[in-house]
């Protein structure tokens, strides 16, 4: 088996437009988020070989079938039923980072429903998802931006994406306030422009946004505005001019054809107040949902998702100290699942668990 892979050069401008559509506003971005380092995840941008394991990583870090974009180069290409280094040895429970790719996202059924709801008719509209830290805001807005989209191979048998009538025609943008990059309404402005397939001039100016976009816009968009608090707290440029016209967009200029959904710990009223913000763009989110603890049925979910089923009485106990909330759950199963593949017997794991969940227990 080819121990290093690189991507086919026709897929390349694929690959690297991946990167957005997968919110991540750059490479660098990007390379903090998988193992790889960021000269490699560039080799892997680029074409040129990479590690199997990291080929494999990467191209499911941004939703993409590897077998489907490596160059075919040898006469013994890897078999599609050669095992996966990567996957078989890293666990499904993803614990501190946002969930990206939608298998290993669970829940939020409800919520789901609400917000699709909102979306799938004209004119969309704008929601708002509170919740505490580390409740799953962020993977909620990523779990929006790609669930209509995956191929159904990639998703746990019997998992609803057919939320849109028409997925294909919705262009979604994720918007990350950490990134400081976003701190400048030019660059915030020319991103969110790139990401609609539309001519992003130098530089870019509001006017100009508020015209190409009223007159271009004919096509449901969807802006995902993640820690909104921090724009407003450490952004001055994104002043409550700035806000006036994103709403004026929203409501009178699209068509009803965008919509946006921020996540935030608080609600945007009071976060607008707090941060000295006055703008009626802060009172356009007409649905709020609320997130905290999974329902017994969807930890239930997640917790069965393990590759080794865990006996009755320890998902009893998990259910008990986690209270269903996703990344209590989410540890608590991967020390489990790591006492087991360890072969270990005994409690020690709900030991260990306990301590790994207690920085995250003062919700
Ligand atoms: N729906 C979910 N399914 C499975 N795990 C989840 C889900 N939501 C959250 N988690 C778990 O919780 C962790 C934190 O999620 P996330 O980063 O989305 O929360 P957040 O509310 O955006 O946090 P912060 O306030 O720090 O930005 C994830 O790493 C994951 O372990
Ligand atoms: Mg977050």
């Amino acid at each position: 088996m080819a121990r290093s892979l690189k991507v086919a050069p026709e897929y390349i401008n694929h690959v690297k437009s991946a990167l957005r559509r997968n919110g991540y506003p750059s490479q660098k971005k990007f390379a903090e988020h998988v193992t790889p380092s960021l000269s490699t995840v560039k080799k892997f941008l680029n074409g040129e070989p990479v590690d199997f394991e990291y080929f494999v990583e990467l191209c499911e870090a941004l939703g993409l079938e590897w077998r489907d974009i490596y160059l075919d180069e040898s006469d013994n290409p890897p078999s599609p039923n050669v095992s996966n280094p990567i996957l078989e040895e890293s666990s499904p429970f993803i614990t501190g980072t946002p969930i990206t790719h939608p298998r290993y996202f669970f829940g939020r059924k409800r919520e789901l429903k609400r917000l699709f709801n909102l979306l799938k008719r004209h004119p969309l509209q704008n929601a708002a998802i509170i919740g505490k830290r580390r409740i799953g805001k962020t993977s909620l807005l990523h779990y929006l931006k790609t669930i209509t989209t995956t191929p159904p191979e990639e998703l746990r048998p019997g998992q609803k994406s057919d939320w849109l009538p028409h997925p294909e025609r919705y262009c979604w943008i994720f918007v990350d306030f950490q990134d400081t990059r976003m701190a400048s309404q030019e660059k915030l402005l020319g991103y969110i422009l790139e990401a609609m397939n539309m001519k992003v001039p130098n530089p870019c100016h509001l006017d100009y946004f508020m015209d190409v976009v009223s007159s271009h816009l004919h096509s449901p968009t969807v802006i995902l505005l993640d820690e909104i608090g921090v724009g407003l707290q450490r952004c001055p440029e994104l002043d409550d001019g700035f806000w006036d016209s994103l709403r004026s967009l929203a409501t009178n200029q699209t068509g009803g054809n965008l919509a946006f959904i921020l996540a935030t710990p608080e609600s945007p009223l009071d976060l607008a107040s707090h941060t000295g913000h006055s703008s009626p763009f802060f009172n356009i989110f007409g649905y709020t949902a609320f997130l905290g603890a999974l329902t017994e049925v969807e930890a239930r979910e997640l917790i069965d998702s393990s590759p080794i089923p865990f006996p009755v009485e320890d998902v009893t106990w998990i259910l008990e100290k986690s209270q269903c909330l996703p990344l209590l759950l989410q540890i608590l199963c991967r020390e489990r699942l790591f006492s087991l593949e360890e072969g270990e017997t005994g409690d020690d794991w709900r030991e260990e668990g306990l301590r790994q969940i207690e920085p995250f227990t003062n919700f």
